[in-house]
């Protein structure tokens, strides 16, 4: 198999007349594919359950996306069951084999850019540049993992001891829970499932009931593209119940899990008890939330900053994990540069996704709860800048204003809890010791950015600024596959690095094999 060399998918330029009028032919075709019912797959079975999920538009929350069957615990049984039935054919695979079923999904999704775009607006309200950049995301995973499994296949041993052959074959775990969020419901959903099976796993795949009709939609491509029965087996559900049953499961080799600290943690802890029968240690590669920081010093370049900061706080709704929820001031320009940051703020325009505006609603009435709560708390923490209400809507979505709170303390509960929602702390710093110690000073450490024009400052938070992902003079948030390995050190995860080079070997284990000669 004779692969050209990985380039990241282009971004849609959709200031293009044509690649709008595609977009919108896009929102047409899926808007007339809104509030079908689909079920669960297991074994390639079509299964239909007693009770249901609505997928509701949060821009519109009267409008069905997709129903979808609530899975049980049986469910969850049944689908381990052909998981491990298909891994004992799909394991043994030659990689090759493999690798055609990802590059053709690629193909198919590629092909169907624009709908699944439309989709993504949809079901959680992503605008039409980040419904982009969540399907240009997708299919990256899918090339580069492609690339990066045949590159596994081919590996071997540094040194050949004499007389002998040594080789060391990187072979499949087994069967693995897949657990994704529901905010990269396209990108990371499918990454992490199709890292897993390219290596031979196969998966019972759990996405989150906030996004259930994504994932059904590529499970179709998956097996559009000649993906075997039982590989992905798709079990739509509700984390503290089939969740739970996949983590606990004897037979679960391993849990890839993307989303929050706190049931990462409780997967962590799940994980390590041993069941009954059970006869490995199960593996847990568990990525979870952000508390992340860019540090403004007085030497840089302030519009770039300002604009860098918008941008990773109000991206999205600042629903990344990768999101800018604090903003490290020097006090030197601390005034100019809220100044800058309100004034530019105050025009960001929010209103339905599917007309690309700047940000829609937060995901679901769970969130919008939360982030409500956290404005009333920053109120008494902070003082409120901008923002600060929600937005009703006679289509009752989910709109909370972009709002800013000045003058938090560094340890205020603001400053420290993942909000994950619009809503931006600026913290004052006396120096850059100041800085980097505030930085520093959160459980987390996911994302990361500097703007300052000194190289010694740039060195120094090489060193001492502890993120997974570290960026200087831009943006904290658009993590390129390839280019920019994803994951996070301390609460924040297991520092996967997703879209790099050591993922695939997290859904492997190796065995050395020497032959005398
Ligand atoms: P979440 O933790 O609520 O849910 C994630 C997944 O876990 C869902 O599929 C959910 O159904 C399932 N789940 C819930 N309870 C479970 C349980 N007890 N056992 C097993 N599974 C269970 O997170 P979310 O709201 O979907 O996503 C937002 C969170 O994800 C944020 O904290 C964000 O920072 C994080 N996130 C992290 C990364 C990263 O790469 N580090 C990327 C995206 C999102
Ligand atoms: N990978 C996503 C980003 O970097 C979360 O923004």
């Amino acid at each position: 198999l004779d692969l050209p060399p990985f380039e990241n998918e282009p971004f849609v330029n959709f200031n293009d007349p044509a690649a709008a009028q595609s977009m919108r032919e896009g929102l047409d075709t899926v808007a007339g594919l809104l509030g079908k019912e689909y079920d669960l797959i297991i074994g390639g079975r079509r299964v239909a359950a007693s009770e249901k999920i609505i997928s509701v538009n949060p821009a519109r929350t009267g409008q069905v996306v997709g129903i979808h069957q609530r899975a049980t615990e049986e469910h969850a049984e049944q689908a381990m069951q052909a998981a491990q039935a298909a891994f004992q054919t799909w394991s043994r695979l030659p990689m090759e084999d493999r690798v055609k079923v990802l590059i053709r999904t690629a193909q198919l999704v590629r092909a169907r850019k624009f709908e699944f775009c439309a989709w993504l607006t949809y079901e959680v309200g992503k605008n039409w540049a980040e419904a982009d950049a969540d399907v240009g995301e997708t299919i990256d995973f899918l090339e580069f993992y492609a690339r990066e499994a045949l590159k596994l296949d081919q590996s071997t041993t540094p040194i050949q001891y004499p007389g002998e052959r040594n080789r060391l074959r990187y072979m499949p775990l087994g069967v693995g829970a897949v657990i994704p969020p529901w905010n990269f419901p396209l990108a990371i959903m499918a990454g992490m499932t199709v890292a897993a099976i390219v290596c031979g796993n196969t998966v019972v795949l759990k996405p989150s009931a906030d996004a259930p009709t994504i994932a059904a939609r590529f499970v179709a491509v998956l097996e559009e593209a000649g993906l075997p029965d039982g590989v992905v087996n798709l079990l739509q559900g509700e984390g503290p119940e089939v969740g739970r049953a996949l983590v606990d499961h004897p037979q679960t080799r391993f849990i890839s899990f993307t989303g929050s600290k706190a049931v990462g943690l409780e997967i962590h802890e799940r994980a390590a008890k041993t069941q009954p029968g059970q006869k490995f240690i199960k593996r847990t590669i568990l990525e979870l939330g952000g508390k992340d920081s860019i540090i403004v010093e007085a030497d840089c370049d302030l519009d770039a900053a300002v604009d860098g900061v918008i941008a990773s706080a109000f991206g999205f709704n600042g629903q990344k994990c990768s999101a800018c929820s604090r903003v490290i001031v020097n006090q030197a320009i601390y005034d100019t540069f809220t100044d800058k940051l309100r004034d530019k703020v105050s025009a960001l325009k929010t209103g339905d996704p599917v007309e690309n505006v700047y940000t829609g609603p937060v995901s679901s009435q769970r969130a919008f709860d939360r982030v409500m709560s956290y404005l009333a708390l920053g109120k008494t923490e902070g003082k409120l800048l901008l923002g600060g209400n929600a937005i009703p809507t006679k289509e009752n979505g989910y709109y909370i204003e972009p709002t800013i709170f000045t003058d938090v303390a560094p340890t205020a509960r603001i400053a420290q809890e993942e909000i994950f929602g619009p809503v931006l702390a600026v913290i004052k710093s006396h120096d850059f010791d100041d800085a980097l110690s505030i930085a520093n000073n959160t459980e987390y450490g996911l994302t990361g950015a500097l703007y300052s024009n000194s190289a010694a400052k740039l060195d120094r938070a090489l060193v001492e600024f502890h993120v997974g992902n570290l960026y200087f003079n831009r943006k904290c948030t658009g993590a390129m596959v390839g280019a920019h390995p994803f994951g996070g050190f301390n609460m924040s995860g297991t520092d996967s690095k997703a879209g790099g080079a050591d993922y695939l070997l997290l859904f492997t284990q190796a065995k050395s094999i020497a032959e005398k000669v």
